[in-house]
């Protein structure tokens, strides 16, 4: 591959998210010979560091990826640390020189990343800083990183999109959703469509209900602080899963490219029924985690966790039903459920096609299973189908059997490699695994009237759930309710990686 010429300038650079994610990704695309010599990194943030303080810290957040200490010696050296408190305009002109300067001495050729690791607050007063102290120049490509949350309401989220794209057009302007970048997730376009089999059963004659589960067996841990503002809605279901949920309603795109991906997302997102109050609180419910033991394990209650309130009314689970009102989707509902503290981590996406209306076995007391294939996220990664067998040995009775393919452990599209795959796309120019705004906009309409309904129901208790379980009976009812239950197997083959 030939490496890129680039400037990255990372705000929020002393933070987690940055020590985390960004330096460890970054590392490996340097590894991988994606970034060599012409690329420079300035970090900032409040605390006055030293360039040799930084880049110790960088050099610590890589140190497990670390293969020789003079290929790190080499990688730490392009990054230069510049104390900045993004309201003071003085600060902007001192990064606008330490990037020239930077740009000469790397050939970075006016290329330029900014990564906004930070509040989302302060995202507007950067961004227009950039512009108005002339840091944006036009003269190589200048693009934008931001991370979640975008936004808390549609009307937030609409304020934020503004004061971005006074000075970053759409096309600029990559917004994270990490779970785009796993591996499985994009195997749902190549499944869907490079497979006729499964492309001509796509739609409401075979196909009975969709069921998207985003299980987390992890709790608040040390981030009660933000989560008790959010909660599981906001949290997962406004983007990560109705991302996901785009993917698998879209129709087919004329290309498979950016543009047309996300014409059809933007598409089957607009075609989900916009519930009236009533209705959202018909087809979405919540709950709390309480306390629980789980192979004895005690887990605390979500109100006892660090920084949460005792009388917090924020949810840690959510389940409910889209519906999709276009020819393909009419009747077909999307159950959906994300939840911490749940028995297991397990991302999964079920399709589970229509019984089999003529029984030929009916005489012989022989009911065969409808059909699932499950296409399974994470932690496990890879696909599998259910089908009816005969059962071996004498007689004639059906036995459910699963066809299964999983990909090797070392294909994990976990957290790490998956952000190191939307930077390279980030340096490449391909948005299509980012949010944009029209998704985000209309995930936020669907997301605001369940949120609202919510909001002002301050009669009621919370329903919980016990710490370590499958969520709340709510949960089980709301498809009860439909004469259905969540088809949730075992994962065959689930390896514990630590
Ligand atoms: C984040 C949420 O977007 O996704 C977290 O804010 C959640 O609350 C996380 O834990 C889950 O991501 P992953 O990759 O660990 O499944």
């Amino acid at each position: 591959t030939e490496s890129k010429s680039v400037l990255f300038t990372i705000f929020g650079a002393t933070g987690d998210l940055a020590k985390r994610k960004l330096y460890p990704s970054l590392f490996r695309l340097y590894k991988k010979g994606e970034l060599a010599e012409n690329f420079a990194v300035i970090g900032t943030a409040r605390r006055p560091w030293t360039d040799d303080f930084y880049r110790d810290v960088v050099l610590t957040s890589i140190k497990d990826l670390m293969k020789s200490k003079s290929e790190a010696d080499n990688f730490i050296s392009h990054f230069y640390y510049q104390s900045h408190d993004v309201g003071d305009v003085a600060h902007y002109v001192t990064l606008k020189n330490l990037g020239e300067k930077l740009r000469e001495k790397y050939s970075t050729q006016g290329n330029q990343v900014f990564f906004l690791a930070m509040a989302p607050q302060f995202f507007g007063t950067i961004t227009e800083h950039l512009k108005s102290e002339n840091i944006l120049t036009g003269e190589g490509f200048e693009r934008i990183v931001i991370e979640k949350p975008f936004g808390t309401s549609y009307d937030t989220a609409k304020e934020l999109n503004d004061s971005l794209t006074k000075s970053f057009t759409e096309e600029q302007i990559f917004r994270i959703d990490h779970y785009l970048g796993k591996e499985m997730i994009q195997s749902v376009s190549a499944v869907r469509f490079a497979n006729p089999i499964f492309e001509s059963l796509w739609n409401n004659r075979h196909i009975d209900n969709v069921q998207i589960t985003f299980a987390e067996s992890i709790g608040v841990e040390d981030r009660g602080g933000y989560y008790d503002t959010s909660g599981a809605l906001k949290d997962m279901i406004q983007n990560h899963v109705l991302q996901v949920l785009s993917l698998i309603a879209m129709e087919k795109p004329e290309k498979f490219d950016e543009t047309h991906i996300v014409q059809e997302k933007v598409k089957a997102l607009k075609a989900i029924r916009k519930y009236t109050a009533d209705e959202a609180q018909a087809n979405f419910i919540r709950a709390q985690y309480a306390a629980g033991t789980f192979d004895e394990e005690n887990y605390i209650s979500y109100r006892d966790e660090d920084s949460v309130s005792t009388t917090s009314r924020t949810e840690t689970f959510a389940a409910g039903k889209f519906l999709i009102d276009n020819e393909r989707w009419a009747g077909v509902p999307f159950y959906v459920r994300s939840g911490k503290r749940m028995t297991e981590k397990g991302t999964r996406i079920n399709i589970i096609f229509k019984k089999d209306v003529d029984n030929l076995f009916a005489e012989n007391d022989e009911t065969p299973e409808q059909n699932v294939l499950t296409i399974y996220i994470q932690p496990t990664e890879g696909f599998s189908l259910s089908v009816n067998g005969k059962a071996a040995g004498q007689g004639f009775h059906l036995d459910p059997m699963r066809l299964s393919f999983r990909h090797d452990s070392e294909f994990l599209g976990n957290s790490p490699e998956a952000y190191e795959k939307l930077f390279l796309d980030v340096l490449n120019g391909d948005g299509t695994n980012f949010s944009h705004w029209e998704e985000a906009a209309r995930a936020w309409e669907l997301i605001d009237v369940i949120r609202k309904t919510w909001g002002s129901d301050t009669s009621s208790e919370l329903p919980t759930y016990k710490a370590r379980t499958m969520g709340p009976q709510e949960a089980f009812d709301l498809l009860e309710k439909d004469g259905r239950t969540w088809n949730w197997q075992p994962d065959l083959w689930y390896i514990d990686h630590g």
